[in-house]
């Protein structure tokens, strides 16, 4: 048994379609038959979200979702970092074997501090403690989006660093799981899907508002009677990820005919992502009226996840000879 761990930053409005895509599902397919975590990094989100309501908001509102989302046959635990005792000082231990050379090559530094003039220190620290995230659970695999690459790169380096450092084999070096399949899809206004563009879809986004947003989606101006290419459209591009393939073999039929309108194919791709989250959106709806359920339900993993930490943490301590 091996086990999987990954996380999703509670800083938006919950999982927007590409994580669900780009993390979330390959999450729940390497989940079977393993051990597997999803966490809420929420030490991360506090490198932006310094407001009371917003960080509750968006760690219940993330919260609920992954409760709502969890397959019956691929039970995964779902816990907070920031309720693990020693995160901070495992990530304290790990900085001392990180060369600064090494962070300053960090991509998603680099880019904040294009965006903002003055970048606060937990940016720079960020991979860091994500490090401290997986290594410190022993983890194997982490299913994560291409733009997590690098920041698991890092993770391998600083555990190789330690361990040479220290010359033991303490902490494993963890494999991402990346799903190269999934290509960029162009989407409304045919940039990728980003919270500094405003243009996400969210899985859990009411009914109206996701409306409105797919009717929003560019697509080209031929006719209602024209035929159009279904492989050169962005509403086809999202049907693809959530339709069986009988739909989607019947709608590219109707892309082909002509008669079918743009309009047509939004509506259709509502419908799908209505059918496809149905349930999730039920259960996710039953959750925010009853958060007790996840408080309660997140105490026991918050408890799973601490005991592994703790373990480790115990241990690392020895070897860095801070105890006997
Ligand atoms: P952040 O969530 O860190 O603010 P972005 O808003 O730029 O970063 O993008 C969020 C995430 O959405 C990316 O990390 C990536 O996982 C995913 N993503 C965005 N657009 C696409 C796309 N078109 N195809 C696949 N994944 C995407
Ligand atoms: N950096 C990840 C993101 O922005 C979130 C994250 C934090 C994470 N720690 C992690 C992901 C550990 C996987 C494993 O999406």
């Amino acid at each position: 048994m091996k086990r999987i761990l990954t996380g999703v930053k509670p800083t938006g409005n919950g999982m927007h379609l590409w994580n669900y895509l780009g993390m979330y599902r390959p999450f729940v397919e390497k989940a079977q038959g393993n051990e597997a975590f999803l966490f809420l990094p929420d030490f991360h989100s506090l490198t932006s979200v310094h407001e009371r309501d917003t960080l509750l908001r968006n760690k219940h509102r993330l919260a609920a979702e992954l409760f709502a989302l969890m397959p019956d046959d691929a039970p995964f635990m779902v816990f907070e970092q920031s309720q693990m005792s020693h995160i901070n000082d495992i990530t304290w231990i790990l900085s001392s074997v990180t060369p600064y050379s090494l962070m300053l090559r960090a991509h998603s530094f680099k880019d904040s501090q294009n965006k903002n003039s003055d970048i606060n220190m937990a940016v720079f620290n960020y991979p860091i403690l994500m490090a401290a995230d997986i290594i410190g659970y022993d983890t194997d695999i982490v299913p994560v989006w291409k733009d997590q690459q690098q920041h698991l790169e890092f993770a391998r380096d600083i555990a190789w660093n330690f361990n040479k450092t220290y010359e033991v084999e303490f902490f494993k070096l963890p494999e991402a799981y990346i799903d190269e399949e999934l290509a960029l899809v162009p989407w409304i206004d045919g940039r990728k899907m980003s919270k500094s563009y405003d243009n996400f879809i969210w899985v859990f986004d009411d009914e109206k508002l996701l409306k409105k947003k797919i009717m929003s989606i560019v697509t080209g101006s031929e006719t209602l009677e024209e035929s159009k290419d279904p492989d050169s459209c962005n509403v086809f591009a999202l049907m693809k990820f959530f339709a069986s393939s009988e739909r989607l073999q019947s709608i590219r039929e109707k892309y082909l005919a002509g008669g079918y309108w743009y309009g047509h194919a939004k509506l259709e791709l509502l419908e799908i992502l209505l059918e496809y989250f149905g349930p999730a959106r039920k259960k996710y709806e039953l959750y925010m009226q009853n958060y007790s359920l996840v408080e309660e339900q997140l105490k026991v993993w918050n408890k799973r996840a601490e005991q592994l930490h703790c373990e480790k943490y115990n241990t690392l301590k020895k070897i860095v000879w801070l105890e006997k």
